[in-house]
């Protein structure tokens, strides 16, 4: 039987909800860690490292294939997350959920599938935008080249926010599929995506929207958005790495041929003839990322625990209080301003490589993360080589953000 672990509400308690994170009690070059790299990867708390522990000390099995206890078990288990997934974002059925490695597969997924189908013809526009990770990126230039597509790019203003009118002027018979990302991974602007939904759907082009970073800060709802496909990884929404998820609308994933061929994916095979199992199923070839299904499921029950508007509210704090203390640093620019941030902080001092304040900050145990952050077309579009960028998440303080002000004190120190 599957379940569902009911939501209990509890108190946001920092001190406590630290306790929960392990890592955060660990010393770094001796000094206590200062982990602000959220974007990149979100810290584990105990409840997720335990499943995994759970699940690889007491009930491993292969799922979907045993007719013995074990493997009942793990395909219990395994399922029971896709359901808490298919809750926590919100989707129509269980079966709109497809398990894949991560954000990235996904976008491929769908890229791949997609090519295979008439939904593409010859001189055919897909449409991105100027502030997308290369996941969401180069997965489109492969079939433009495969299916003699153009790739069309919605410019971005000095703020960082979509030109939106622009957008509606790209628009047009043509236009086959908009794929965006919800929240920059570079620059921490929240795109509206509802309105981009809406504008597109309007014009019958399906959307894609990117929620590798939104979904560890905010409630996704794929029903009130209206997507058609919703792409996150596990790993940063404070589950384990190599496991995420392709959510589609029944009809687009009906319609779309599997991605890869194997175990797991069929219902009958011959030489001659193979046919394939219903969604989701179609699209996991393979034995999967069984654990981090199940990884993914315990870190979903303990965000579960909180009202997430707690939860924003904080790293709102974090936030304004991070953006107004760099702010406050001589020859430190901010890029990425827009009205609608997460939180997230990329910014540049004159005179001094991002490289450098990385590294530098690291001997006391800072951790930032320096470089073009997987989105070189932001960084042409800035003129920057790279950027440093601090991400928080619920569990970061106040103090860590002076930590992390003093560090660049030191580095300015150093380079006076
Ligand atoms: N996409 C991840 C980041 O922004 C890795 O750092």
């Amino acid at each position: 039987m599957i379940t569902v672990i009911p939501e209990i509400k509890r108190k946001f308690q920092l001190d406590e909800i630290r306790n929960d994170f392990p890592i955060l009690k660990r010393l770094v070059n001796g000094k206590p860690l200062v982990y602000l790299d959220n974007a990149a990867t979100s810290q584990k708390p105990q409840a997720v490292i335990d499943a995994l522990t759970q699940y690889y000390t007491f009930d491993n099995a292969n799922i979907h294939r045993g007719l013995y206890f074990l493997s009942e078990l793990a395909t219990e288990q395994y399922e029971s997350s896709r359901l808490k997934v298919k809750e926590f974002i919100n989707a129509m059925s269980v079966s709109e959920i497809v398990f894949v490695r991560g954000a990235t597969e996904a976008v491929n997924l769908v890229a791949s599938s997609l090519s295979n189908t008439r939904h593409f013809n010859e001189g055919d526009e897909v449409i991105i935008s100027n502030m997308e990770h290369h996941s969401n990126i180069v997965p489109w230039q492969f079939i433009c080249e495969k299916n003699k597509l153009s790739l069309k790019v919605i410019p971005i203003n000095d703020a960082g926010e979509l030109d939106m009118a622009a957008f509606k002027k790209m628009l047009n018979e043509k236009t086959k599929l908009v794929s965006v990302v919800h929240i920059s991974n570079s620059l921490g602007t929240v795109n509206p995506v509802k309105e981009i939904i809406e504008i597109a759907h309007s014009k019958s082009v399906p959307v894609l929207i990117d929620g590798a970073q939104a979904v560890p800060h905010y409630k996704i709802d794929v029903q009130d958005l209206d997507a058609d496909f919703y792409v996150f990884s596990g790993h940063k929404v404070f589950g384990p790495t190599g496991i995420g998820i392709l959510y589609g609308k029944t009809e687009f994933l009906e319609m779309m041929p599997p991605y890869q061929g194997g175990g797991d994916m069929i219902r009958t095979v011959s030489f001659e003839e193979t046919t394939y199992d219903d969604i989701p199923r179609k699209f996991e070839a393979g034995t999967p990322n069984i654990a981090g299904g199940i990884g993914l499921g315990a870190a979903i029950d303990y965000l579960n625990q909180f009202s997430r508007n707690d939860l924003i509210e904080h790293e709102n704090l974090l936030l304004q209080y991070g953006t107004e203390q760099l702010l406050s640093i001589d020859g430190l620019k901010i890029i990425g301003t827009a009205k609608n941030k997460a939180s997230v902080i990329s910014f540049v001092i004159e005179g001094i490589h991002p490289y450098d304040i990385g590294t530098i900050i690291d001997t006391d145990g800072i951790a930032i993360r320096t470089g073009h952050h997987c989105t070189q077309p932001i960084m042409k579009r800035f003129n920057l080589p790279a950027t440093a960028r601090a991400s928080f998440a619920f569990y970061n303080t106040v103090e860590e953000i002076d930590k992390l002000v003093d560090g660049i004190y030191k580095v300015k120190k150093m380079f006076a």
